[in-house]
Formats: structure tokens, sequence, C-alpha cells
């Protein structure tokens, strides 16, 4: 377990980073994402922050940016206005940051919820809670990759559930028929498609380092809407605790496959990667082991067929999104 202590100590080195740090945040209009965030910003100098928020979170989010701006006057904080509920939203979050930047060093992606109320399909004919935690959040990656290998230490990281991968329905990996689909099997589906499709940009960008973290129970709005449908896990973070934990993870030189950030505080060794090449985080900031499941699926190229088949959805929605635009 790192304490929080270390990772406090290691944040406070954050200051001496390079200066206009380019990071870009999918999910901090809450919870976790905004705890990250705000730790981000306050500890690194003139950073170029760019930050997602759909219609309903623009004007809270936009508040939250002004305090930014106070405490931390040498940043620039841009807020894009984007539903990453679709997948073609994505584009405009893309462009936002590629009409200003020519790299991006840190993509924090944390939107997401458990569907508890059914599958309602977005006008791409999508689970939103898949997109926000998966479809998304890899065409993200997917179109930034040219702007992450542009900076010295490029890092992605993705709040979900890192280690707690799982079987998956290899016939319906969009779990479309509806006895396939449950809250639980969509949940299981983004964790380890998103690993799969992660471990892929990692073996094709291998200067790029890869968290995919478990943050386990957190106080947040989104675990207060889990308890309304009567979840209760017993121990939580704290939603500030998680930030500070996120911005380690996303800093450390500890979950780099190359140094660069931060250096490792006294004690620490580099966190160990699975075997497609990525750091699968608990909590506490240990590496977890899922290579048991994640190994056969890799040998049965289950990986490749993951993302044909995402490659397929995002053709999809690129076309629909096209032909609405012809319609205007
Ligand atoms: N908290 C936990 O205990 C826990 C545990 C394990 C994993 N996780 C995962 O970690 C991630 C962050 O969790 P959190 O607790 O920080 O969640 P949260 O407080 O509910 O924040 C979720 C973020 O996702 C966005 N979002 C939610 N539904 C959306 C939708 N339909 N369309 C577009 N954006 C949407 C929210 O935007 P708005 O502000 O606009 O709603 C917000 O930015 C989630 O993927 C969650 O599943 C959380």
């Amino acid at each position: 377990m790192v304490s929080l202590q270390t990772v406090r100590k290691s944040n406070a080195h954050i200051a001496a980073l390079p200066q206009d740090l380019v990071a870009l945040f999918i999910g901090a209009t809450s919870g976790i994402g905004q705890s990250a965030l705000q730790h981000l910003s306050q500890h690194v100098s003139s950073p170029h922050i760019y930050s997602v928020a759909r219609a309903t979170s623009v004007a809270s989010h936009e508040n939250l940016l002004a305090t930014l701006r106070q405490s931390n006057p040498t940043g620039t904080y841009n807020l894009i206005t984007a539903d990453v509920s679709l997948v073609s939203e994505i584009d405009k979050v893309v462009d936002a940051v590629m009409q200003k930047e020519s790299k991006v060093d840190i993509v924090f992606m944390s939107a997401g919820f458990m569907a508890y109320e059914g599958r309602h399909n977005t006008g791409e004919g999508l689970d939103p809670s898949m997109t926000t935690r998966y479809y998304s959040r890899m065409r993200t990656v997917q179109h930034l990759l040219p702007l992450l290998n542009k900076a010295e230490s490029p890092r992605i990281v993705s709040v979900l559930a890192g280690g707690m991968e799982g079987p998956l329905n290899e016939d319906d990996l969009d779990l479309r028929d509806p006895p396939n689909w449950s809250f639980w099997n969509s949940s299981v589906h983004s964790a380890t498609m998103g690993t799969l499709a992660l471990e892929r940009f990692a073996h094709q960008n291998p200067r790029l380092s890869i968290v995919h973290w478990f943050p386990g129970p957190v106080d947040t709005p989104g675990l207060a809407k889990a308890r309304k449908f009567g979840m209760s896990p017993p121990t939580q973070m704290s939603q500030v605790e998680s930030g500070e934990r996120a911005v380690f993870l996303a800093t450390s030189d500890r979950y780099a496959v190359q140094g660069g950030f931060v250096p490792m505080e006294k004690g620490l060794e580099t966190a160990k990667r699975s075997g497609g090449g990525i750091f699968l985080v608990d909590p506490q900031g240990e590496s977890t082991d899922n290579e048991r499941l994640l190994f056969d699926l890799r040998k049965r190229c289950v990986d490749e067929a993951v993302w044909s088949f995402t490659e397929n959805v995002f053709a999809d929605c690129a076309a629909r999104a096209s032909s609405s635009k012809d319609e205007l």
C-alpha cells in the first residue's frame, strides 16, 4: 500500500515539473475526476487544463474552473462542452485540444456511471454506461495519440476497474441482445474491453504510460446514487483522498514506462505492469494481477476481436454523425 503521506510528498514535487503541462480531463465535473483536477491544478505551474462538461454541468463546472483560476492564476483552464455519452462528440473534444496544443502530457478519464435503471440507448444505438466508460475513452486515446506521442512522458489514467476484469460475452460484446445485458455485465465489459484496448495502445506506443485504476468505493455523487439502489460498500475513501491518489497515479514515475515526471519517493519501486504492458492498480496504488484471465483472452486473440468490433462501432457512429449533418 502506498501511504497517503507518500502520495502527498510526491504530489508536492509536481510544482518542479516543467511548465506548460497539458492535461485533458473527461469526467471532472464530479467525483474522483473533479478532485483530481482540483489537486493537479493546485500543484502544477502554468498548466494548460482542458476539461469536458455536458450541457447540464457547464454552469457548475465553469464555477469550479473560476475558483481554480483564482487559486492558480498561472494556469489556463478551458471548458469544452461535449456529451461523452456520444462517441461522435469526442471529435469536438479532440479538435478543441488540437487547435491550441502541440502535445498532451496527461489524459485523465473518469466519466461514467452504473446503469441501475436499465439500458437506454443513445442516438448512436449504444448503452451510454458503456460509451462513457469504454467507447468514448478509447476514441479519445486513439485520436490523441499523435499529441501524446509528442510529450516527453505521456500518461493516461482511466478510472474504472483495473484488475477486476472478467469473462466477456464474446458473441455479443455490446450486449445488444436484451438477455445478455445487465448493469453488472455492462460494467464487466467496459472494464475488460478497456484493459484489452489500452494494452493494445501500450503495445503500439511504447513511450505511453497507461494506468487503469480501480479506486474501490469512493464517497462521490456517483456512489451516493448507487446507495439509492441498495448498494452500500463498507469502507469508503473520501473524494479528497481519491483526487490526491489519482494525481499521484498521473504524475509519479512509479507508474511510468520511462521516467520524466515526478521521481519516485524513497522506498518505492516501479509498479509492475500487466502482461499487456499497462499498470492495473488497486485502490491503494499497488499493482494487481488478473493475468490468468487476461493471458487467456490475449492468447485467443480476443483483444484483436474487441478492437476490430470497437473500430466498427466508431465507423458506425461517424457515419451516423455525418448523415445527420447532411440532413441539416
Ligand atoms: N465512486 C466509486 O466508488 C467508484 C468505484 C469504482 C469505479 N468507479 C468509476 O469511476 C468513475 C468515476 O466515478 P465517480 O464516483 O467519480 O462518479 P461521479 O461522481 O458520478 O462522476 C461521474 C462523471 O461522469 C459523468 N457522467 C455520468 N453519467 C454521464 C452521462 N450519461 N453522460 C455523460 N457524462 C456522464 C459525470 O458528468 P455530470 O457531472 O454531468 O453528471 C461526471 O463527470 C466512474 O466511471 C465510476 O463507474 C467509481
